[in-house]
């Protein structure tokens, strides 16, 4: 039988509730259609913001938004979406489509706080210039009467906004510019000089780290300025097949959907192998790594422009999110924030829209299992399990604990399993479950294909409980415990 055995860590770290962040680019129909309809819109609004895709990311407790890029962010100039007679630019990264500013840094406010989540606003480093970073700085945060923030009232922003997050530049190493890590490192100190603290925010500043493979960027960057940052960020995403050629995100086989878990099983590995380099110059973890973009890339889906990046979402992409979010609680300690790629109708969205009709993906099924791991302690968590033939282990845990409920999210990547939970001494247990095909998907004809249902498989012993989780099953598990762990 499938072993758990939960336990307390020393020193155990709480689990960052930004681990459960979100990323919203003006990509495709992210921001505009997904999120943005204008006030005239027949679409129900709240100042133009869409009034069901806030409920969505409200019901998740949605704590982090990142925003405008992505690519986007560094040719995004920020004068261009604010006030009357906004400037129209091509978007050069995400189909040539003309951008018209409509959504720009007051919208982006309006739309945290119809949700009350945290904004991350990342600033153009690879075009912009160190002037134009620092006025938006001002433009947001500053409560003097300064000739930027009577710009900011004159909009009918009064009080500022006091953005703690500031993410400095986006894949600077690619379409951020090109840079080399030491140029980049250089460039980064320069900027975030004058991204400058007002009243009592300080900012918290993030420099860009790389895509995964590259570990000379990682040490660069913390041998040259590891004391100027609060945050290295990390991108990874999971592309089944290669990148030419990602594959479909409906029509797959078995194969490859275990061979997709196990791409995604590599961020553990990125992970540790970047936190051991920022560890040696950072061995007190001050720093927090940032992964403020990862999830599935698969191929567009057909007749659709291949440059929004518009995929479908099964149970595959619901897994990859449970393995993910399982690994990221795990590295509590260093990760302090983590943003799936994107929100809406972009890559492993958790929200797709087609006009006024809107569905929730499998994989906003799982931020809504997971959702309790916020701000919740880390457990420790054996795991005793067979692997699958490709060398992947079949289950994925974590555990957390806050007051008296501990917290257990399970995903069983294949056939039926009996686990035993060990080291749990509890008075109820309640469960929920998402399940179905690794094809399984919403559709917006059926839009409840895949949803969530109360799990009944589990039992409690006097000091342990046993599950049985059915195939290609998420289950998360809260226990209301008398003492231990
Ligand atoms: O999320 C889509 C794109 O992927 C982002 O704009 C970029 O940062 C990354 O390469």
């Amino acid at each position: 039988m499938n072993k758990i055995t939960i336990g307390k860590m020393e020193n155990a770290p709480v689990i960052n509730k930004n681990i459960y962040g979100h990323f919203a680019e003006h990509l495709g129909h992210c921001i505009y259609g997904g999120i943005f309809v204008g006030k005239d819109s027949p679409i129900p609004n709240i100042n133009g913001i869409r009034s069901d895709v806030v409920e969505a990311m409200k019901q998740l407790n949605l704590p982090i938004l990142r925003w405008p890029g992505g690519c986007f962010a560094d040719e995004y100039h920020w004068r261009d979406g604010i006030g009357e007679n906004r400037k129209r630019m091509v978007n050069t990264h995400w189909g040539g489509v003309v951008e018209d500013n409509s959504f720009g840094t007051h919208e982006f406010m309006e739309l945290c706080r119809q949700v009350g989540c945290e904004p991350y606003v990342n600033i153009n480093v690879g075009s912009g210039t160190v002037r134009e970073m620092a006025e938006w700085v001002e433009y947001m945060n500053s409560d003097g009467d300064s000739t930027i923030a009577q710009e900011r009232w004159a909009n009918g922003q009064k009080d500022p906004w006091n953005v703690k997050y500031w993410g400095i530049g986006n894949e600077n190493w690619g379409c951020g510019g090109n840079m080399r890590p030491e140029y980049y490192a250089d460039v980064y100190k320069q900027f975030q000089t004058y991204c400058k603290p007002y009243g009592d925010t300080m900012p918290y500043k993030i420099a860009c780290g790389t895509d995964g493979e590259d570990l000379q960027w990682t040490e660069v960057l913390m041998r040259n300025a590891a004391r100027f940052m609060d945050g290295l960020s990390l991108h990874y995403y999971t592309i089944p097949q290669e990148w030419k050629d990602k594959g479909s995100a409906t029509v797959f086989s078995d194969e490859l959907y275990l061979e997709t878990l196990k791409k995604a099983r590599r961020i553990d590995e990125q992970i540790t192998k970047h936190g051991a380099i920022m560890d040696r110059f950072d061995p007190e973890r001050r720093i927090g790594m940032i992964v403020d973009e990862w999830g599935c890339w698969h191929n567009v889906e057909p007749d659709t422009n291949p440059g929004f990046l518009f995929q479908q979402n099964t149970l595959r992409d619901a897994m990859v999110a449970a393995l993910s979010l399982n690994i990221f609680n795990r590295h509590a300690e260093r990760l302090q924030m983590a943003n799936i790629a994107q929100t809406v109708n972009v890559l492993q969205a958790i929200i797709l829209t087609d006009g006024e009709k809107m569905l929730l993906t499998p994989t906003y099924h799982v931020f809504d299992l997971y959702k309790d791991h916020m701000d919740a302690t880390l457990l420790q968590c054996m795991v005793e399990c067979g692997l699958l033939e490709n060398g992947l282990e079949k289950l994925s845990v974590s555990a957390s604990r806050k007051g008296d409920t501990v917290m257990v999210t399970i995903a069983n990547f294949t056939d039926e399993a009996t686990v035993r939970i060990d080291g749990i001494s509890a008075k109820n247990v309640s469960g929920r479950i998402l399940s179905g095909s690794p094809r399984a998907h919403n559709t917006f004809e059926a839009p409840d294909a895949v949803c969530p249902e109360p799990f009944t498989g589990v039992r409690l012993f006097e000091n342990y409980a046993e599950a049985i989780l059915p195939a290609h099953s998420i289950v998360a598990l809260s226990f209301e415990v008398n003492s231990n762990p």
